[in-house]
Formats: C-alpha cells, structure tokens, sequence
C-alpha cells in the first residue's frame, strides 16, 4: 500500500477535511505508532519509541488512495510539563469533536492491562462522541497462547453491553492486522 505522511498538526492548524479518517488514540507508549507502522507495512513511518511521549502533534497519514490514519499524542504522559499535556488535550479533543470525516476511533490498549483506569476514562470519552469505536488490544506477543484467550474473554466481559468492538494484535508478529483493516474499511465506507 502507498503510505504518505501528509504532516504533523495542532489545533491550530489541521489540514481541511479531504478523505474519511480514522484516528489512533491511547496511553502514551501503548504503541500506536508501532501499530500503525504494522497495519500499513511501512516500518518507519510513525516515529516509535523507547520512552513515552514520542508523538506529541497530531499526524496524518494518507493509506492508498483515499483514506487517512491519524496518529495522536498519547495521554497519560506524566514526564511532560502540565502545560504540554494540557496542549495536547486540547489538540486531541479539537480534532475529535470538531471533525465531520472522523469515521471511527481505535483506543489502543495493552493486552496484558486493559482496561487500566486511563483507558476507562479514554473509553467513556470517546464512546460519548458518537463515533464507531474499535479496541486494539496490542503487544500480544508479549503473551502466550493460553493467557492471551483468557485475556480474550475477561476483556469480552468487561466490554459486555457496550457497543465497542476489539480485536487482539501485535505490532512484531502482525497478529490481528486483517481483522483491524475490516473493521477500518467498514468504517470509511458506511
Ligand atoms: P507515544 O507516541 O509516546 O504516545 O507512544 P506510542 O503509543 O506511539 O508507542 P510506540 O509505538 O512508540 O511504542 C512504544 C514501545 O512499545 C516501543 O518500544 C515499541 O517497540 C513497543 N511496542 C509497540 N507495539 C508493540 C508490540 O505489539 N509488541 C511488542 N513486543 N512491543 C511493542
Ligand atoms: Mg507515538
């Protein structure tokens, strides 16, 4: 697939909406921009990494032809001036309340912890906007087989009665790409 990074934005300056988005929110450093490296194939293209906070302005990616993947800042980054996490809160909701092309939202979470009381309060957030909401549930490669069905199913049940979907993924071993770009392509096309 063509993957073209189109830039890096704040509130101030979003580009015009021009194709259907979908955007990645989650913890900082649960590994969203690995994921999105992993779902286009394209290893370089978000900047990961080793310690949190690496995104911190908004960035689009054009994925083919017509549709954009959206990178946000993580919340939670607790090493950031309070003014800077204030900035990117801003930004965050900005973009995500005021965006007509927003076809969905993917809340990362980490398998092994989902759901920790951020992403509750990311999901409560996000759910109240209206807006299809998947969750990733990443590093599942950090897991064995047996945990990561247990894991499956108490997330099942903690998501119960909500209209969310998840999906299990790994950002190494590419587990559960299939899966996200369905759900993605359903999305941008409804
Ligand atoms: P911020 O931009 O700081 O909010 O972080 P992020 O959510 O974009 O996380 P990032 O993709 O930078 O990844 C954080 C760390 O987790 C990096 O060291 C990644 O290599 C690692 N990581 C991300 N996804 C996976 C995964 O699926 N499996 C494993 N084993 N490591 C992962
Ligand atoms: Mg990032």
């Amino acid at each position: 697939m063509d993957v073209e990074f189109l830039g890096s934005f704040t509130a101030e300056t979003l580009p015009a909406p021009e194709y259907p988005e979908v955007a990645i929110g989650g913890r900082s450093n649960v590994g969203k921009s690995s994921f999105l490296n992993t779902l286009t194939g394209r290893r370089g293209m978000a900047r990961v990494g080793s310690k949190p906070g690496m995104t911190r302005t908004i960035n689009f990616f054009l994925c083919g032809e017509r549709r954009i993947l959206v990178d946000l800042p993580g919340y939670g980054y607790s090493r950031a001036s309070r003014s800077e996490q204030a900035r990117w809160a801003k930004d965050i909701e900005f973009y995500l309340t005021g965006r007509g092309n927003l076809k969905g939202i993917v809340l990362l979470g980490d398998l092994r912890h989902f759901p920790t009381a951020s992403d509750t309060e990311a999901l409560d957030w996000f759910l109240s906007l209206g807006i299809p909401l998947l969750v990733v549930l990443t590093k599942s490669d950090k897991l064995k087989a047996g945990e990561v069905k247990r894991r499956r199913s108490q997330v099942s049940g903690a998501l119960k009665g909500k209209p969310i979907e998840f999906a299990v993924f790994s950002a190494k071993t590419g587990t559960g790409k299939k899966e996200v770009w369905g759900w993605i392509e359903k999305v941008m096309s409804g």
